[in-house]
């Protein structure tokens, strides 16, 4: 046998190995830096974007100030209930009864007296005498209750309890033309030496 060996082939090729897998999150895509400045300055340059904003600025206050120059001639209405007004006929009040009918309105209740108590009509103002809230009217206890501080005034407004330092006052009263009955909210009694006065208690 001969020792010679037969020459080698060729190599054949062979398969790429696989690269080992990288480090970290693999990038998928090319990534890009974006200059931002570049960007912005597609639109507006710094000094464009500033002297618009300055011109906003002044419009909007020239604005303002032509709707108060304007808002200057335009009268103000105010929504206030008058201070004289009609409140009905002297037969649509029961007599002996308090009637609140008015008192969210105008801020006062009507009263008529029976015959026995005299008779006529008068208008007390709703509005306490110790620091101005409004009581409410218990029918069952016959009495006016303030709920701020307790103060209680009877049926005719004089006060019998509580802070109030005297009676609720009572609104002038008159007969219209047509026979209904005018309160008076600007002229008010607050001494009850007067509440017989023809204007305080009007005879019906
Ligand atoms: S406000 Fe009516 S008791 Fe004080």
């Amino acid at each position: 046998m001969s020792d010679e060996q037969p020459p080698a082939s060729p190599a054949a090729p062979q398969p790429l190995a696989p690269k080992p897998a990288a480090k970290g999150p693999m990038k998928s895509m090319q990534q890009v830096e974006v200059d931002e400045s570049k960007v912005w300055n597609l639109w507006f340059t710094r000094r464009e974007f500033l002297t618009l904003a300055a011109w906003g600025a002044f419009l909007a206050g020239l604005a303002g100030s032509a709707l108060a120059f304007l808002r200057f001639f335009i009268p103000r209405v105010t929504y206030d209930p008058p201070s004289l007004f009609k409140v009905g006929k002297p037969d649509e009040y029961m007599p002996g009864i308090v009637d609140e009918r008015w008192k969210k309105k105008y801020r006062i209740w009507v009263a008529r007296d029976t015959p026995a108590e005299g008779g006529g009509m008068y208008a007390i103002f709703a509005r306490c005498t110790h620091l101005g809230c409004t009581p409410n009217w218990l029918e069952g206890q016959n009495k006016f209750k303030c709920p701020c501080h307790g103060s209680g005034f009877r049926k005719t407004g004089i006060n019998f309890e509580g802070p109030a330092p005297r009676p609720l006052e009572r609104c002038r009263v008159a007969l219209a033309d047509d026979g209904q009955l005018i309160v008076d909210l600007n002229t008010r009694f607050r001494n009850p030496k007067d509440w017989k006065k023809p204007e305080a208690y009007l005879k019906v």
